[in-house]
């Protein structure tokens, strides 16, 4: 059978975009497929982790050999991250709305006959620099950079900034968010791995390779 370098490690992983609700019948959200995300569930668990994906809502089926756990805003999935800790991986593929609704009414929302907009947001939880500051912080803690520009230096910027080990970069200003192919690069503090533009599972499949080399298996 397949080698299973990552065998007896623990591995949390977000997936999907979040939807922040404004009224019983509409939400804020974005593109986010869950694709990328669901892969690297799955890329993980095939090398042995023991994987408990934290999604968002998708269309996608639910990778096998993982467990579960679906949400659907940002601080639902906040609040499954931390009860999945800890842990030896984390990784942070979720698109998280920024911004949810500061309320959320019982009732549509009317439109006013006059004056502004009646949409307040307030700041949602960020969850991976949180892990990074808790005191469960796994021992790996990957990022990812979506970025429609400057993509490489915005990574780098952010690794830092979020307090995360390792970010994946990658480019989102074609087909990629919804999409079926990625181009990443891996950066960590020391190197840049720029990996072929390749299927989700395939560049999924990579990253897990790196994470098990990262814990002595082979790469
Ligand atoms: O700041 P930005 O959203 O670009 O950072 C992207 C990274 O941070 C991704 O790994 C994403 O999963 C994570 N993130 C998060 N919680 C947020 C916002 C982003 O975990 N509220």
């Amino acid at each position: 059978s397949a080698p299973k370098p990552l065998a007896g490690r623990r591995a949390v992983v977000t997936a999907g975009p979040t939807r922040e609700p404004i009224d019983p019948v509409r939400y804020l959200s974005n593109h986010s497929s869950g694709r990328q995300g669901y892969a690297v569930a799955q890329a993980l668990a095939d090398l042995g982790a023991d994987v408990e994906l934290v999604s968002g809502p998708t269309a996608i089926p639910l990778p096998h050999g993982t467990r579960n756990s679906p949400v659907e805003t940002a601080e639902e999935m906040f609040s499954a991250v931390k009860r999945a800790l800890p842990a030896d991986i984390f990784v942070s593929v979720a698109a998280v709305a920024d911004w949810r609704p500061a309320t959320r009414t019982e009732r549509k929302t009317k439109k006013p006959v006059d004056g502004p907009a009646p949409l307040q947001l307030v700041e949602n939880p960020d969850i991976l620099r949180s892990v990074c500051l808790s005191d469960k912080r796994p021992e790996l803690v990957v990022g990812f950079a979506a970025e429609t520009h400057d993509v490489l230096e915005l990574a780098r910027a952010k690794r830092v900034r979020k307090g995360c080990d390792w970010i994946v970069a990658n480019d989102v200003s074609g087909d990629v968010m919804g999409g079926q192919e990625n181009m990443m690069i891996i950066v960590t503090e020391t190197d840049e791995i720029h990996l072929p533009r390749q299927s989700k599972t395939a560049a999924a499949r990579a990253l897990a390779r790196r994470i098990a080399s990262h814990f002595g298996g082979p790469s």
